[in-house]
């Protein structure tokens, strides 16, 4: 540390900072979260340097080791996971760099983002590659992953660099400058060249959404994949719909889980369309106008994943419309959770009794024994508040910030963070929870043939027999007025009664409004016959399970 000032911007200045205004201006505590990205964005800008020539070969490769060790401590807020495999330590046992282990790794076909937590390798025990890696570099077969391999076991003094890293770093751009320091001396204070915070938290900030998004949209997957197995389960079952909250029409039980899938659908491609526009590379935006060096931007954009730089340097470092984006996707997917979350809570309970709640995700009530709360679907339900929370501070943070840079623009981390792990959370559970529902069919069932859900279809019925609609609703009305008076659903009615109502109800009247023949007069591409349903079903299946969307 003695290498450098303990600020990154110290030279102007002759007071100190007050002390408690020092702590509190901090983003460390947040933004250490980003240390990955940091890392990663930091070596694409160093081999972007390193091509203008401000990095010789040699110095370009010790820099590149040197991130990558500081990118592989473990400090406190990264729990150190089963399968956790340290690169150095591994090139130290088989005589080998951890670069050639990386790069051998990221060479192999199966490796993909499951292998890489927090700039770490991550290979389960059981893991094919590991297997494979093992062969290559002739590993012994005892080797323990979780425990020596695992992580390093730092030198007293370097725990407590760390320590003071950790308790002074202003962000996690200082962080990693402090802690490069450390490991390859003065070297690390030319990563700088060229560059600006502006651009750092820009471009890590655009690498956590990608990922996030990715991360959201297999989740989606995995949900809309549980509600079409549920629906594939419930066959031809039917139960009520309902506007104004109203017994409306009778529906495939089916019907209603894709309406969903439908809804899961358009989230995923709020999400992969937000992804598509934003990634772009910020890095070589400088803070405000530009590097000030002839950088090829190019290079830092491929080696991120990014389709090529952003187009304006002002507009790159200030511009968060992709926080917005993405909070605004997630606080619209909130919606769609909590409706759902509202409806299964309100379907279990003895009013409808429509489904049974799983015990595995319900608790009871200290007071009343008898209580099987839905804190799942409560919960849900509630933390969509906090995704339409996140959207709210970007979309007032955002809107009166003249360009470019400000930092207030630094408040716009902790709600996208919030949003992201809240999602994470829930869909980690509600494709399980999807599929553990039972539900009582037989009740949906009379649920769906009594309170003349079939009137539509015997307006319809009349209409089809030349009766005008508005004439044929009419009739209906008064044959379910004389039902209501007389304690009897319109299939009770016999026919001569219902001729004095009008002379074209005839003998295949009754079948008309039979359940089945309810549904299926919704003969309709969306509609709820079953055959239709059926086809909705058997495609809903095969876009999920398609290429395309296993890609997203
Ligand atoms: N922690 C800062 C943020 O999140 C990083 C950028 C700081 N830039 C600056 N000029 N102070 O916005």
């Amino acid at each position: 540390m003695s290498e450098q000032p303990t600020k990154m911007w110290s030279g102007r200045f002759r007071e100190p900072l007050d002390a408690a205004f020092e702590q509190w201006q901090r983003s460390f505590p947040f933004d250490v979260r980003l240390l990955a990205q940091e890392v990663a964005a930091s070596k694409a800008h160093a081999r972007m340097i390193a091509a203008a020539g401000i990095l010789t070969d040699a110095e370009l490769e010790k820099m590149i080791d040197g991130l990558d060790q500081v990118g592989d401590i473990t400090p406190e807020f990264a729990p150190i996971e089963p399968g956790f495999v340290s690169p150095r330590l591994l090139g130290a046992e088989l005589g080998t760099s951890p670069r050639s282990i990386r790069r051998w790794l990221s060479r192999q076909p199966e490796f993909c983002e499951d292998h890489v937590k927090h700039t770490r390798i991550v290979l389960a025990k059981d893991d094919p590659l590991l297997l494979r890696m093992k062969n290559h570099f002739a590993i012994q077969a005892n080797l323990n992953l979780d425990g020596d391999a695992a992580y390093e076991e730092f030198s007293a003094a370097t725990e407590a660099d760390l320590a003071a890293s950790m308790a002074h770093a202003e962000d996690i751009h200082h962080f990693v400058e402090l802690q490069l320091t450390r490991v390859i001396g003065p070297l690390a204070l030319k990563l700088h060249t060229g560059r600006s915070r502006n651009e750092q938290i820009a471009t890590d900030m655009r690498l956590f959404v990608r990922e996030a998004i990715d991360v959201t949209v297999k989740g989606l997957r995995r949900w809309a994949l549980a509600l079409v197995e549920l629906a594939e389960q419930a066959g031809d079952a039917a139960m009520p719909s309902y506007t104004h909250m109203q017994r409306a029409e009778p529906v495939l039980v089916a019907h209603w889980l894709l309406a969903y899938v439908a809804m899961i659908e358009r989230d995923v491609t709020r999400l992969t369309d937000a992804r598509r526009r934003m990634n772009l590379c910020p890095l070589g935006s400088g803070a405000v106008a530009g590097a000030t060096l002839a950088l090829d931007r190019t290079i830092a954009a491929r080696e991120l994943g990014f389709d090529g730089p952003t187009q304006n340097s002002m507009d790159a470092t200030s511009d968060r419309d992709f926080l917005l984006e993405f909070t605004q996707a997630l606080a619209t997917l909130g919606v769609h959770i909590s409706r759902f979350a509202e409806e299964i809570t309100l379907y279990s309970t003895a009013e409808f009794g429509f489904l049974d709640l799983p015990e595995a995700f319900s608790t009871g009530s200290s007071a009343m024994p008898q209580k099987k709360n839905p804190d799942f679907t409560e919960l849900m339900r509630g933390k969509s508040a906090r995704l339409a929370g996140a959207a709210t501070t970007l979309a007032v943070l955002m809107k009166g910030l003249p360009l470019a840079y400000n930092k207030d623009l630094q408040e716009g981390q902790e709600p996208v963070f919030d949003a992201a792990d809240t999602v994470r959370g829930i869909l980690g559970i509600l494709p399980a929870f999807t599929r553990s529902l039972k539900f009582n069919f037989e009740r949906m069932k009379t649920a769906a043939a009594t309170g003349y859900l079939n009137a539509m279809a015997a307006a319809t019925y009349l209409s089809n027999k030349g009766v005008p609609f508005r004439k044929a609703h009419e009739i209906v009305g008064n044959a379910v007025r004389l039902g209501l008076e007389s304690g009897r659903e319109l299939d009770a009615l016999p026919l001569a009664e219902l001729q004095e109502l009008s002379p074209a109800f005839g003998e295949d009247f009754h079948a008309a409004i039979a359940l089945e023949a309810t549904l299926d007069c919704h003969d309709v591409v969306g509609g709820t016959a079953r055959a239709r349903v059926h086809a909705a079903l058997t495609e809903a299946r095969q876009r999920l399970s398609s290429d395309v969307s296993a890609q997203l």
